[in-house]
C-alpha cells in the first residue's frame, strides 16, 4: 500500500475507533457490545445502590475465579455456594464466608433469596442444572459449553424461548475488548472480504488433575470422558468457532475432521488431537486445529481477509501489502524487470515462500509489546469479568442478552457436529431438526 494511503487508513481507523466510543473500562465497552441494546453507564449508574443476589453451583476452577470477579462487582452479592465435592466447598466458603453452603443444587434452587444463579459443574451438569433453575425462576449464567448433547442444546434453547428470565452463556471473547473491537474492524471491512479463518490451541500438558482416591477419577478429570465431556471441542473449540461466526456472521453448513489420542495414552477417552475444516456456505472455511502434547503454535483466533488479517487472541491485525513480497512473485517480478534472461532452474535465486515478518498493527492503542508483536493492552483480561458483570446487571433490570444464547448454542452445536465428523470419519451437515431461526448459513 502507498504510504499515503495508509496513512488515511490508519487516520480514519483511529477516528472509527473514536466513535465507537472506546473507553477503557466495562461500563463503556458494555454500551457497544452488540448483545446488549440498552446497556449503558448511565444504567449501571441508576442500579448503583441495588445488589443482585447470586449463587454459585460448582466451585472448582472455574467457579473459584467467578466468585474473585464477583467480589469485585460492586452491584452483586453471593449469597450461596453449592458444591457436591467438599473439599472444594470449603475452599470456596473460605473466599467469601458470609455465603450459605449447599450441597445438593436443587435444596439451593428452592430458596427465594436468589436472583441468579452461576453455573461451573462439568459439562454434563449444564443442562439439567440450567433447565431447572429456569424452571425455578433463577436468572442463569452458565459456563460453556452450552451442553453435552444437541437434545439438551436444543431443549435449552426451547426454555429461554418461553421463559422471561435471562440466560448467559459464558463466551467471554464476545465481551473482550479487543474482540469487540477487533470485529467491527472486521465487519468496517478493514481487512476486505472474510476468505477464510484459522484458528488453533496448542498445548503441552495432559489435561489430567491429581485424583485423592482412584474412586474419585471421573468426578475429578471429569475432562477426559465422554460421558461428562465432548474434549477439546466444547472445552476449547467453542469460544473459538463462536468468533468465526461472529465475524462472517454466518454458521457453517458442514464439517469433516480428524480426532485421535496421538500421545496422551492414559486411558483417557476424549481426543488429544483434533482437526477439522468448517464449510460456510459461501465457500469461506475455518481450519481448526487443537493439539495438546505441542505448543509451539500457541492460540491463535486469526480471520483471513482479502486486504489483511485480524489475530484477535494477539490484539493485532496485519494488511497483506505490509510484506516484503513472496518468492513467487518475486520471482515473476526479477523475469519481469528481465534481471533474468530465462527461468532460473537451479540454485537459491528466489526465495521460498516461507512465512514472512509483517509489520503488526494493534486493535487497542497503548503499551505494547512490540518484540512479540503481541498487544499487551487488554491481556491480563479476557472479559470473563465483564460479561459476568452484565449478567448480574441484567439480573437487577431483567434486560435479556441478545442472541448470547444463540451464539453459544451454535458454537456448540459445531462442536458437538465436529466430533461426530471425527467419530464417524464423514462429512457432517448441520442437521434440519437443530436448525434455529438465528442460523443464516
Ligand atoms: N469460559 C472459560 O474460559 C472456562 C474456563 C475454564 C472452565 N470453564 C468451564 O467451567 C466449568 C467447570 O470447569 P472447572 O475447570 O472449574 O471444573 P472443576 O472440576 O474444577 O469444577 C467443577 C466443580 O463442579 C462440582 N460439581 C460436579 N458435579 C456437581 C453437582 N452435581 N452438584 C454440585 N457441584 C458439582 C465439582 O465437584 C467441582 O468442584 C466447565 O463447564 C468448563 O468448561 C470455562
Amino acid at each position: 500500500m502507498a504510504k499515503e494511503n495508509r496513512k488515511q487508513v490508519d487516520l480514519s481507523l483511529r477516528q472509527f475507533i473514536k466513535d465507537l466510543g472506546y473507553i477503557t473500562g466495562g461500563g463503556a465497552l458494555l454500551s457497544s457490545v452488540p448483545w446488549l441494546q440498552s446497556f449503558t453507564p448511565d444504567k449501571l449508574n441508576e442500579i448503583k445502590k441495588e445488589k443482585a443476589r447470586i449463587a454459585l453451583i460448582g466451585t472448582g476452577s472455574r467457579g473459584q475465579y467467578h466468585i474473585h470477579n464477583l467480589l469485585e462487582i460492586g452491584h452483586a452479592e453471593i449469597v450461596a455456594l453449592c458444591d457436591n465435592y467438599a473439599p472444594n466447598l470449603k475452599e470456596a466458603h473460605a473466599l467469601y464466608p458470609k455465603a450459605k453452603t449447599y450441597t445438593d443444587y436443587k435444596k439451593l434452587l428452592e430458596s427465594n433469596d436468589i436472583d441468579g444463579v452461576v453455573i461451573a459443574t462439568p459439562l454434563n451438569w449444564h443442562a439439567p442444572m440450567v433447565l431447572d433453575s429456569l424452571a425455578a425462576g433463577k436468572h442463569v449464567f452458565c459456563e460453556k459449553s452450552m451442553a453435552l448433547t444437541m437434545d439438551e442444546c436444543k431443549a435449552i434453547y426451547d426454555a429461554y424461548q418461553t421463559t422471561d428470565k435471562v440466560l448467559y452463556f459464558c463466551m467471554q471473547r464476545m465481551f473482550d475488548e479487543k474482540y469487540v473491537k477487533g470485529i467491527q474492524m472486521i465487519h468496517s471491512g478493514l481487512i476486505g472480504d472474510v476468505v477464510g479463518a484459522r484458528c488453533h490451541w496448542f498445548r503441552n500438558h495432559d489435561w489430567r488433575r491429581p485424583v485423592p482416591s482412584p474412586a474419585l477419577e471421573k468426578q475429578i478429570n471429569w475432562r477426559l470422558y465422554w460421558e461428562s465431556s465432548a474434549g477439546l471441542m466444547t472445552e476449547l473449540a467453542s469460544h473459538q468457532l463462536e468468533v468465526c461466526n461472529w465475524a462472517t456472521k454466518r454458521v457453517p453448513r458442514s464439517v469433516m475432521g480428524m480426532g485421535d489420542i496421538v500421545f496422551w495414552k492414559d486411558g483417557r477417552e476424549v481426543y488429544d488431537s483434533v482437526n477439522l475444516i468448517y464449510h460456510y456456505d459461501n465457500d469461506v472455511k475455518i481450519n481448526y486445529e487443537s493439539l495438546i502434547s505441542n505448543r509451539f503454535n500457541g492460540m491463535e483466533d486469526q480471520i483471513l481477509g482479502h486486504k489483511g488479517t485480524m489475530d484477535l487472541a494477539k490484539g493485532v491485525y496485519y494488511y497483506e501489502e505490509d510484506k516484503s513480497g513472496s518468492g513467487i512473485e518475486q520471482l515473476l517480478n526479477q523475469i519481469g524487470n528481465k534481471v533474468f534472461t530465462s527461468v532460473p532452474i537451479a540454485g537459491p535465486s528466489w526465495r521460498p515462500e516461507t512465512k514472512k515478518a509483517y509489520k503488526p498493527h494493534y486493535i487497542m492503542e497503548g503499551n505494547f509489546n512490540i518484540n512479540e508483536g503481541v498487544s499487551m493492552i487488554g491481556a491480563e483480561k479476557d472479559g470473563s469479568d465483564i460479561i459476568l458483570s452484565a449478567f448480574c446487571q441484567a439480573c437487577i433490570t431483567g434486560e435479556k442478552g441478545q442472541n448470547i444464547v444463540e451464539e453459544a448454542y451454535s458454537a456448540t452445536m459445531l462442536c458437538l457436529l465436529g466430533n461426530q465428523a471425527m467419530a464417524e470419519q464423514r462429512k457432517i451437515e448441520f442437521p434440519d431438526e437443530y436448525k434455529i431461526p438465528y442460523i443464516k448459513f
